[in-house]
């Protein structure tokens, strides 16, 4: 996390979506835009690229904290998920830029008081593969939740971080579809110093599968230096990449080398650009990279 920042306003947390709604119309009237970065918490310098790349384009900005219980399965990490509210308002007072931190202790009615929720978002095509192979359940969690929060927040702008590359086509996607009027900002990956993107869930990692887990940025890179340099068949690239994860004790779920914007995956010799995805486990924890290669005709 970057140094503090004193001269920075209190940020106000707000914990209702009547409250949350008020604040930005009142923002919205004075002519002011409003900048989104919804998060799950367990905020890192990835965030805190996403708060700059909002306030860049807005003149206020919402960040969001809430651990979306939709996008998990029975049995996936939702009760390990990293959680700490006023840590992560902390964080974010200390860097500054951010007006409010919206944390809702709830976004589902409680199906004991209520009828259930029962309405969800699906992007039909860009949700398909990758990520949804393995969680099937994950896009119409995320799509469903982010709807939410735009219908609360309504922002001008929102940024959303391209470490998670399926996720942000899938919210562009949505956002064009159903006609939000929302400008759909894509983040940089922002990694540590030996090259592991960094993620909330790098928390869970051991120590040692810490250590081994930056092998995915190493054979990533190599692979893409090759396609840049040579013409390379996308099964090789998925191979190169393969063998570096699987050499570091790494389980990989996929790598694919596809359509940046449509992500349907190339066969044959890889002619046009690409973006190269991988999700692989160290240990318990599943993690998420990719890389977009310029090829030059
Ligand atoms: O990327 C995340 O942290 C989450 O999927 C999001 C977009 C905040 C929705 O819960």
């Amino acid at each position: 996390m970057s140094a503090a920042n004193d001269a920075a306003p209190v940020i106000e947390v707000i914990t209702s979506a009547r409250e949350m709604r008020a604040w930005s119309r009142a923002a919205r009237a004075r002519g002011l835009r409003v900048g989104f970065v919804p998060t799950m918490g367990a905020l890192h310098d990835g965030h805190l690229s996403l708060v700059r790349a909002a306030r860049a384009r807005s003149d206020v900005v919402v960040v969001s904290i809430y651990v979306n219980e939709t996008q998990f399965a029975p049995g996936e990490d939702f009760d390990k998920y990293p959680r700490g509210v006023e840590a992560d308002v902390a964080k974010l007072q200390a860097v500054g830029g951010v007006d409010v931190a919206y944390a809702p202790r709830a976004m589902y009615v409680d199906p004991e008081k209520e009828a259930p929720h029962e309405t969800f978002v699906t992007v039909e095509n860009v949700s398909k593969g990758l990520c949804s192979l393995s969680r099937p359940h994950f896009f119409r969690g995320v799509a469903t939740v982010v709807t939410k929060l735009f219908n609360v927040v309504e922002p001008d702008v929102a940024a959303f971080g391209k470490k998670d590359y399926q996720q942000w086509r899938v919210i562009q996607r949505m956002v064009r579809d159903l006609d939000f009027d929302i400008d759909v900002v894509g983040g940089e990956i922002v990694r540590e110093s030996d090259g592991l993107a960094m993620s909330s869930r790098n928390a869970l990692l051991t120590p040692e599968n810490r250590a081994k887990a930056p092998a995915i940025r190493a054979c990533m890179s190599r692979a893409a230096e090759d396609a840049r340099s040579r013409r390379m068949d996308a099964s090789e690239i998925v191979r190169v990449v393969t063998e570096g994860i699987s050499n570091a004790t790494g389980v990989v779920d996929y790598v694919k080398v596809m359509h940046p914007e449509t992500l349907v995956e190339y066969e044959g010799v890889v002619e046009s650009d690409c973006v190269v995805a991988i999700a692989a486990k160290f240990g318990e924890v599943r993690l998420l990279d990719n890389i977009e290669i310029s090829i030059n005709p």
